[in-house]
């Protein structure tokens, strides 16, 4: 046995290292196994058209479209706004720049730039005063900006409202488009009340995840006009997203939508619960307030802890999470973990942070 609370050693209690890594329940898996399905890329999937206008409702855009990652549904979203030589601009920490391989680059000839972001929170002054819209023939233009709701690398920072209704006013008057990745954008929702289409309106278009929190194994949508949509579904095939009998995939997303979607009230108040825990060990670990949903970061440099060797220890005990940076660890609560994993998670970080490393 290792440590204060009679974990095994080597024993996985918790995994904490992501959202992503839930497993379908049996209930998902008997509704994907019975879908009705049809081949997409000639738009005869009845689940996937279902799910894709449900998503549009809810989120009260036009149009939808299935794509297999958040990542693409990112990269169409971007490249709908974009023309090659052109450039994107997002914070520092955001998702699109920072872990898709460089595909906006790559796969469109779109070039990027970034202003900094405390813990992802959006600032509307500062994108606005890197965005370049009167540049001529001397200096890239900028066409898009890109925010993230809830901001993953931030900390699960969910965006003020008003902070996105600026941006969008303020770059459609400059002529730029806004993309939101709104991978987490059921967790803001239900962090805050409000309804994800008004957050949703504040862009002109969004993706949304149907495998992080929401607990389905596969399946993410960009959502936006008609016209938006028609182009990316042929960009989509272009990059080789297009699915035949896929309607499996979308029946999960439908299932997650009714059944999974309020319960990540409990992932937020399970995140709470540790932040305050570790917070009222060691103040400047973690600061509660700022832990809106379900992610929490540690910061454990002061506690002289490398964040590789933190992540070791508490590995060891048990509880998985990730290392960013050299000083900082995140932990991210999900469908797979309950109660007695986050009171274990609680005591072993808790108790890590506690000790000089
Ligand atoms: C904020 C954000 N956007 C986009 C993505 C990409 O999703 P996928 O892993 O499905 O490509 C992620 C994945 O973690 C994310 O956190």
């Amino acid at each position: 046995m290792s440590g204060s609370t009679g974990q095994p050693a080597g024993q996985t209690a918790a995994d904490l290292r992501s959202d992503t890594l839930t497993r379908p329940t049996d209930a998902m898996r008997e509704a994907m196994a019975w879908a009705p399905v049809g081949d997409d890329v000639y738009g005869e999937d009845p689940t996937i058209l279902a799910l894709q206008s449900q998503v549009a409702e809810l989120l009260g855009h036009e149009d939808a479209l299935f794509t297999p990652s958040g990542s693409m549904a990112n990269q169409l979203g971007v490249r709908l706004h974009v023309a090659p030589g052109q450039e994107l601009i997002a914070d520092d920490l955001a998702h699109v720049l920072r872990a898709e391989m460089g595909a906006a680059a790559v796969l469109s000839g779109i070039s990027a730039r970034s202003w900094h972001a405390n813990a992802g929170l959006l600032d509307v002054d500062a994108a606005m005063a890197l965005a370049v819209t009167d540049g001529g023939a001397y200096q890239v233009g900028t066409s898009c900006v890109v925010v993230e709701n809830t901001h993953n690398f931030g900390g699960g920072t969910v965006q003020p409202l008003e902070a996105m209704r600026e941006l969008h006013r303020r770059a459609h008057e400059r002529g730029m488009a806004v993309h939101l990745d709104g991978a987490r954008l059921w967790n803001a929702h239900v962090a805050t009340g409000v309804p994800l289409a008004v957050y949703a309106a504040c862009a002109d278009t969004v993706s949304v995840c149907l495998s992080k929190g929401l607990g389905a194994p596969v399946g993410s949508l960009l959502v936006g006009s008609r016209a938006h949509m028609e182009q990316a579904r042929v960009w989509r095939k272009r990059f080789g997203g297009g699915m035949r009998q896929a309607g499996i995939l979308a029946a999960a997303g439908q299932f997650a939508l009714e059944h999974q979607l309020e319960r990540l009230a409990d992932d937020h108040e399970r995140c709470q619960r540790v932040a305050r825990g570790v917070a009222a060990t060691r103040g400047d670990a973690v600061d509660p307030a700022a832990v809106h949903t379900n992610i929490l970061v540690l910061h454990v440099a002061p506690a002289g802890w490398s964040a590789s060797d933190f992540i070791a220890a508490t590995g060891e005990r048990g509880v998985l999470g990730y290392a960013m940076g050299p000083e900082h660890v995140r932990f991210v609560w999900h469908l797979d973990v309950d109660d007695a994993q986050t009171d274990h998670a609680a005591a072993v970080l808790t108790d890590l942070v506690s000790q000089q490393a």
